[in-house]
């Protein structure tokens, strides 16, 4: 408790109080029912019991300013001991506007934070621009891509696009939010949709908008491989039917009456039409396979049998390039999860195309094995998996095609696999059918050498 003090800001209030009485006394003594003595007297005596009365209302008060002030400055002190209920009151008004005022920053700092964690955490780069271009702000997605330190650089230090640049001053300048598409050059470039959005209102920190980039690399690629796709199906479709049509002309024109010829060009028109037939044939089996993709088999299949039935199959096929297909499928492999049918799809067309390009005369070799040693990505997801291999002894892939030869109808000779009745879609069905057996397909090769095709079919998951 502190000890009442002298308040100077008292003395007029004492003045203002001791005005009446004195009045009374100075009548008093005019009219002279009061000496002057004890006039003197009676009025010293208000004065100082006013004072008296006053004081410690005026060191409550001071005391109350003194705690309002800290509050003020940010200080949390303990409310001060209180004389009296008529300012006990005011603290009490006080306290509960501390609690109010300190409940809205809470709330205040808690939103902030919570923005800012946003901002953070959004997996697209963000800059928040001021009215010079410079950054004031930019996420982490922003500063994995860019470096870390971004703030005050000019945009045009990071992304010297011109394009980009001269909409993100038209932002800057007042106009409407715009898109600009661009490359980003890298060791694999990227392509990004730039989205500029101005503020209403500048925030305190001097951002006027707000920069976001997307990554569209996935979509563009998806974009012109959908229209690769169509390009060559057509193509493929084309190519047979304007030979048919080519031989149905002849046919019903300069060899209408040969016999002879009649019998080739059925041969061929036959051919052709088959081709055409697979090919329409293999286009509706992939597209069924990707429909399926994400709903795994739940059947458990013997690898080995089916291998062994696949390569019976294609017996006559080998002996005719002379080529003699070796098994090694030990006894006693775990069954794996997965629909037979496709299973032997897999194999058929790996296992065609090891009698396609491998070397006329040459063995192949097909073996199963149990392995704990799987591709990294698989590693993740599965802890054994069967391995089938097949190996040719044929001219080999150069090492720049294999990422694409999953993809639809590429081939690296396109001239030689036509003419070896390949459609090029063969090894794109084996991918989507090995990753709806939640598996892996690894290719490796040696150009001259040839070339070995593994299937992981997972056995126990991670
Ligand atoms: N064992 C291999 N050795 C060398 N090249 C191969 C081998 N397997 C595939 N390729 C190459 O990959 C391309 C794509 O193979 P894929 O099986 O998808 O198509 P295809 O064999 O041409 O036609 P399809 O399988 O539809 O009859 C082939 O055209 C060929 O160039
Ligand atoms: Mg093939």
């Amino acid at each position: 408790m502190t000890s009442p003090k002298f308040n100077r800001r008292l003395l007029p209030l004492v003045a203002a109080l001791s005005t009446p009485p004195l009045c009374v006394f100075i009548m008093l003594v005019a009219f002279g029912a009061v000496d002057f003595g004890p006039a003197a007297l009676g009025t010293a005596a208000t004065v100082l019991l006013t004072g008296l009365l006053l004081l410690p209302y005026g060191t409550d008060l001071a005391d109350v300013a003194g705690y309002a002030r800290e509050l003020g400055r940010g200080v949390e002190t303990r409310p001060p001991a209180l004389r009296t209920g008529l300012v006990a009151d005011v603290l009490t008004a006080l306290g509960q506007l501390r609690r109010n005022w300190r409940a809205r920053t809470d709330e205040l700092t808690t939103l902030v934070r919570f923005h800012d964690a946003l901002f953070e955490s959004l997996p697209s780069p963000l800059f928040l621009l001021n009215r010079q271009r410079r950054i004031v702000r930019a996420n982490s997605a922003a500063r994995k891509i860019f470096g870390r330190e971004l703030q005050g650089r000019d945009l045009a230090g990071l992304l010297r696009h011109p394009a980009l640049l001269e909409a993100t001053d038209r932002v800057l300048k007042g106009q409407a939010g715009s898109d600009v598409e661009f490359a980003l050059p890298g060791p694999i470039d990227r392509e990004f949709r730039a989205m500029l959005e101005p503020f209403s209102e500048a925030g305190s920190d001097g951002t006027v908008a707000i920069l976001s980039l997307h990554d569209v690399t996935a979509l563009k690629q998806m974009e012109q491989m959908r229209a690769d796709f169509v390009a060559n199906a057509s193509h493929e479709l084309r190519t047979p039917l304007s030979v048919l049509l080519g031989f149905i002309e002849t046919l019903r024109g300069p060899a209408r009456d040969d016999i002879e010829a009649h019998e080739r060009f059925l041969a061929i028109m036959f051919e052709q039409a088959s081709r055409m037939s697979r090919l329409v044939a293999d286009l509706l089996n992939l597209s069924r396979i990707e429909l399926n993709e994400h709903t795994r088999p739940d059947g458990q299949t013997d690898v080995a049998t089916i291998v062994r039935r696949v390569a019976d199959g294609l017996e006559l096929q080998a002996g005719q390039r002379d080529m003699r297909i070796e098994l090694a499928l030990p006894e006693g492999l775990p069954p794996v999860t997965g629909r037979e049918d496709e299973l032997e799809q897999i194999f058929q067309n790996l296992l065609d195309n090891a009698l396609k390009y491998g070397r006329a005369g040459s063995d192949i070799a097909i073996s199963a094995r149990l392995t704990e040693d799987l591709p990294a990505s698989l590693a993740a997801r599965a802890r054994r998996a069967i391995a089938v291999a097949v190996r040719d002894q044929g001219e080999g892939i150069a090492r720049e095609h294999l990422p694409r030869l999953t993809e639809r109808f590429f081939r690296v000779d396109a001239a030689r696999s036509r003419q070896l009745g390949g459609t090029g879609l063969g090894l794109a069905i084996v991918k989507h059918l090995v990753n709806r057996h939640r598996g892996q397909l690894t290719i490796d090769s040696i150009l001259g050498k040839g070339s070995v095709f593994t299937v992981y079919l997972p056995i126990e998951e991670a």
